[in-house]
Order: C-alpha cells, then structure tokens, then sequence
C-alpha cells in the first residue's frame, strides 16, 4: 500500500480556493504518478468530495490518468498528414508487436501506447516519440526495431 499521507497536504495546499480539485488532482498526480483507486479515494476522504464526481474529473480530463503507465511512453500522431504517409500502417505494426491497444500498457510495464495530435514532425511523417525522443519517417518495420531498441538497451 502506498504512503498516502502527503495527499493530505497537498488538499490543505489549496483549501483557501472554492474549488481546488483539478489543482489537487494535478499535485496529486505528480506525486503518485498516476490517479489509482486508493490514491483518489484518500483524495475523496480528505476533500469530502464524493468520490464519483472526483472520478468524473479524473476521467474526462486527458492529462488526467487513471492507470500506471509503462516505463517508456510511445507517442503516436494519428493526424492526417501522417495518414497520408502510411501511419495506419505503422501504427497496426506497433499495437500488434507490443499486443496493446493504444491507451493501454504492455504486461512487463515497459512500454504505454497513447495516441496524439501534430507533433510538429509532418516533415518526417509518419512519426512518433519515445519519452522524449522524436522518431520520423517510419515504416512498420522501422517502428518495431525502433521500439525494441529501447526494450534491448533497457534505454
Ligand atoms: S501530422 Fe503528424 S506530426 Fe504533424
């Protein structure tokens, strides 16, 4: 079970402001990585928000999540540029290599797959980012040895 006490701080943080929670949820989420069930529900107990409503917030809000996420984070970008330049297939190669869907997180926790907006690479469409490294003009075959570069090298 995960130390939950500074849940408790960061509400007090913010209890001069009418409705503190997306900045609760936001400080929250920066300490505990993720907003999982025991760390919201301490957020309900300490707030004396009801937890469905603090749920609703959690989930509708994408810099929001609810789920731990990999060690690496793939960033795909699913705009049509890259469509265009064959990111379907790309990103087919990924989702099947890695057996996830996009928003979820492979079994050895290594790697998460979310999807994302212009990335600023159309130049070198299709493309994607690893943490914090752009990759572009990728074919299926270029993304999969790209991924497995990270697994192999424990990047
Ligand atoms: S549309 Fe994909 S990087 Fe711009």
């Amino acid at each position: 079970m995960a130390d939950l006490s500074k849940v408790n701080v960061i509400v007090k943080k913010y209890s001069d402001m009418k409705t503190p929670l997306i900045p609760i949820l936001k400080d929250v989420q920066t300490e505990y990585q993720y907003l999982g069930e025991e760390v919201l529900t301490e957020v309900a107990k300490c707030t004396n928000i009801p937890l469905s409503e603090i749920y609703g917030v959690a989930t509708f809000y994408t810099l929001f999540t609810t789920r731990q996420k990999g060690q690496h984070i793939i960033r795909f970008c699913d705009n049509a540029p890259c469509y265009v330049k064959g990111a379907e297939d790309v990103l087919e190669a990924i989702k099947k290599h890695l057996h996830i869907e996009i928003g979820e997180t492979t079994e050895d926790n290594k790697f998460t797959l979310e999807s994302t907006s212009c990335l600023g690479l159309c130049a070198v469409a299709p493309c994607m980012t690893i943490d914090d490294d752009a990759h572009g003009n990728l074919s299926p075959e270029k993304a999969v040895a790209i991924i497995e570069d990270y697994r192999m090298k424990g990047k």
